[in-house]
């Protein structure tokens, strides 16, 4: 008996070590960690349970029924982070460069089933240099499976990806389909065609990390959420965010204990609004102040950073947020901010995250740039999301809510719950000025400067909007924790339903 068990750690410890110490060695070299060491930091301490360990492709060509790893270059199971059950797969670079053959897709395929069965997220830790070349078509298959199963659970369990090596080719398809991704700095890329190709096909010479590194990716393209500067960091970063998620859209948000009291009064809000209205403010300062212990989880911070989406807590409870920021364009709405804020809100909307919405916004930007962009369709997204989303909805304007912008923005009309206003709140077709100069054409600039008065201050305040039920009630600034909070607990059974359809047809 002794000697079948030695056989079974013998044959696990050969597991463990994938393509051998030389292989771990370079993949240390290149300051990353390997697919197992990756799962040790993601994970609870002793909690992973893996399956499959001994599974090997089913190649013969070019060699490969010489090459059996076990393991097949990706290591799956589930474990728990914080107590809470996640289903992972890590590819595993030192075995064929984590590249994807049926059996490995096979691999990630059961525990993605798994989790849709239980209803728990899935983390993929993506490192592969994409299909396995010696199988062809059977790795092409392979990544189909789980394209099909990205898209199934989809709005159904949260699903978080990780770039911490290369993702080339249709391989990016798949975290392109999940609903977050974070990628690590200088040590991972992501592209449908490579440096090369690009050279054949544009002439245009780039680097790898160029095209698709983590900072052109959480800045230009907007593709990846968040970069860090090593694997220990995205690692660590992506337990604190599963924090935030759900398990499902069954489970309702998670829950935390707080010490930070609900009905907490922040004076210094009071005075955040400058005098000037052209005068920018840090929308974060009102986050801060507002969510448990100041605890903001931002996602894409580099990317349009015009408008702000992340998760923070109330009473314990996730929140998704979304705020215009005044420091970036004016808190301007862009094809890019538009996209991001659709998107995110659409998330909130599929696992019942409740969503707080802060509105300082002077409009839609104009320009050739942004109209043959698509600004119509592309800004339609997110009065789209926000429109259909049957989650709670709390709005707060700070200051600015001009013309189609104010609609947009999770207004009373797209079935806000609970539509609050700063007094120093100014919601009006647009700013006075250029109000002004519309409707008074052709006066002289005292006349203007009078009716810009006027036009001030008939709409440059709550209270019309407030006289019409568009605001529910004009708030003290100091009180916007303590509103939100009581607001947040009166939601807490809210019950809508959108009328029966396959599904919608939302402007992509
Ligand atoms: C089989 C692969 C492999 C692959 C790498 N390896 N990619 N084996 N299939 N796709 C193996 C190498 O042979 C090598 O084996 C080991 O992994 C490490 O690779 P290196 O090249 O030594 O590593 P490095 O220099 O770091 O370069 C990494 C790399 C490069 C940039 C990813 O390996 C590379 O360009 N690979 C091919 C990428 C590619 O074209 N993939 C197909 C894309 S198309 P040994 O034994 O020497 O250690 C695609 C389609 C998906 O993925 C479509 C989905 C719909």
């Amino acid at each position: 008996m002794q000697t079948i068990l030695d056989d079974l750690e013998r044959r696990r410890a050969a597991a463990r070590l994938g393509g051998g110490q030389k292989r771990i060695d370079a993949q240390h070299a290149k300051g990353r960690l390997t697919a197992r060491e990756r799962l040790d930091v993601l994970l609870d301490e002793g909690s992973f349970e893996e399956l499959d360990m001994f599974v090997e492709h089913n190649c013969t060509d070019f060699g490969m029924d010489a090459q059996h790893i076990p393991g097949d270059g990706v290591v799956t199971g589930s474990g728990t982070i914080n107590g809470r059950l996640v289903f992972v797969f890590s590819q595993d670079f030192t075995v064929f460069g984590g590249s994807l053959s049926e059996r490995h897709a096979q691999k990630i395929c059961k525990i993605m089933d798994m989790a849709l069965k239980v209803g728990a997220p899935v983390i993929g830790l993506n490192d592969s240099g994409g299909a396995r070349i010696q199988e062809g078509v059977a790795s092409l298959g392979g990544y189909a499976e789980v394209f099909q199963r990205n898209v199934l659970a989809s709005g159904v369990v949260p699903q978080l990806s990780l770039i911490m090596g290369p993702c080339a080719g249709g391989a990016v398809y798949s975290p392109a389909m999940t609903d977050f991704i974070f990628m690590v700095k200088d040590s991972s890329y992501m592209f449908v065609t490579g440096p090369d190709v690009v050279k054949t096909v544009t002439n245009e010479v780039v680097t790898q990390e160029e095209l698709g590194g983590a900072v052109t990716h959480t800045t230009r393209s907007g593709v990846a959420d968040v970069a860090f500067d090593n694997d220990i960091e995205a690692l660590l970063a992506a337990r604190d965010f599963f924090d935030f998620l759900p398990l499902s859209n069954q489970t309702g948000v998670p829950v935390r204990p707080t010490e930070d009291a609900w009905d907490r009064i922040e004076p210094s809000l009071d005075t955040l609004i400058p005098d000037s209205a052209a005068k920018p403010y840090d929308m974060h300062e009102l986050i801060a102040k507002v969510v448990d212990e100041g605890d903001f989880f931002e996602t894409q911070p580099g990317h349009a950073a015009n408008i702000i989406t992340g998760f923070g807590r109330i009473e314990g409870r996730t929140v998704g947020i979304v705020a215009n920021q005044p420091l970036v364009l004016a808190g301007v709405l862009d094809i890019n901010s538009a996209r991001k804020a659709g998107r995110f809100v659409r998330f909130c909307d599929a696992f019942e995250i409740p969503i707080v919405t802060f509105v300082d916004v002077p409009g839609f930007l104009p320009g050739t740039a942004q109209e043959y962009g698509g600004i119509i369709k592309h800004g339609a997204k997110l009065l789209f999301a926000y429109a259909e989303a049957t989650v709670p909805k709390i709005t707060v304007i700070t200051r600015k809510a001009y013309g189609g912008a104010y609609d947009v923005m999770a207004s009373k009309h797209l079935r806000g719950d609970f539509n609050y206003a700063w007094p120093t709140a100014e919601i009006a077709v647009m700013g006075a000025k250029g109000a002004v100069e519309i409707i008074f054409r052709g006066k002289t600039p005292e006349e203007i400067a009078e009716r810009t008065a006027e036009y001030e201050a008939r709409f440059a305040n709550p209270f019309v909007a407030a006289s019409k039920g568009f605001i529910d009630e004009v708030i003290m600034p100091h009180s916007t924790r303590r509103r939100i909070a009581l607001a947040l607990r009166k939601l807490r059974n809210k019950h809508l339903e959108n009328p029966w359809k396959k599904h919608d047809n939302i402007p992509l």
